[in-house]
């Protein structure tokens, strides 16, 4: 029986949220098709089980009724991690989650590795997305993709959790 609310007598409404959770090999197909919805230049899925294959813990998936509406994959690279994909399903977009998802990869991150990315220049919303969560425009690969055009390379130094924030304060 679905919650009650106790001044009525009428069930609640509830609003369903998003998990985040790693991806599973079964969830593949599902991301493969969530590419395709969001980019000119899709992963295909061979390239997207390999990408699960390596980043267990950083390729990640946002859930909503069992349904795909989201993922994000970094992959660790020489010198930096990288993050290669971030989408979310058009009907999802601007409630928060492209936000959550990058959030949740940052925690699984280490912190001594700075995180770097491509975007196209022209894609306004992840430009925006990126700098909202602190990265900055570090370089410009000309005609990085398939079509010319040319690639912002962006960057964030993650930081560490303050000792105060990371440090349980024991119960007197
Ligand atoms: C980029 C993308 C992942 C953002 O996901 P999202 O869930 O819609 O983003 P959020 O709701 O978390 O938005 C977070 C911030 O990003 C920016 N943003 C996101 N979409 C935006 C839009 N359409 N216009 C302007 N700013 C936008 C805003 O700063 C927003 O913060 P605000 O809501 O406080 O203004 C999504 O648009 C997408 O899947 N695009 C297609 C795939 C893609 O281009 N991926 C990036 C590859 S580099």
């Amino acid at each position: 029986m679905p919650p009650q609310n106790p001044l009525r007598n009428e069930p609640l409404l509830t609003i369903a949220k998003p998990d985040i959770r790693v991806v599973r090999r079964d969830d593949i197909e599902r991301v493969a098709l969530l590419e395709q919805a969001s980019f000119k230049d899709p992963y295909p899925s061979y390239f997207l089980s390999e990408l699960a294959r390596d980043n267990p813990e950083t390729f990640i998936v946002a859930t909503l009724n069992d349904d795909i509406v989201g993922y994000a994959v970094v992959d660790r690279w020489e010198d930096h991690d990288h993050l290669i994909s971030i989408a979310v399903r058009p009907d999802s977009r601007r409630r928060g989650l492209g936000e959550s998802l990058l959030l949740e990869l940052e925690k699984r991150l280490s912190k001594d590795r700075p995180l770097r990315l491509e975007v196209r220049q022209s894609n306004f919303s992840a430009i925006r997305l990126y700098l909202k969560n602190g990265f900055q425009r570090t370089g410009l690969t000309g005609g990085y993709y398939a079509d010319g055009e040319d690639a912002i390379i962006m960057e964030k130094t993650l930081v560490k959790e303050t000792l105060l924030e990371s440090q349980s304060i024991p119960s007197v």
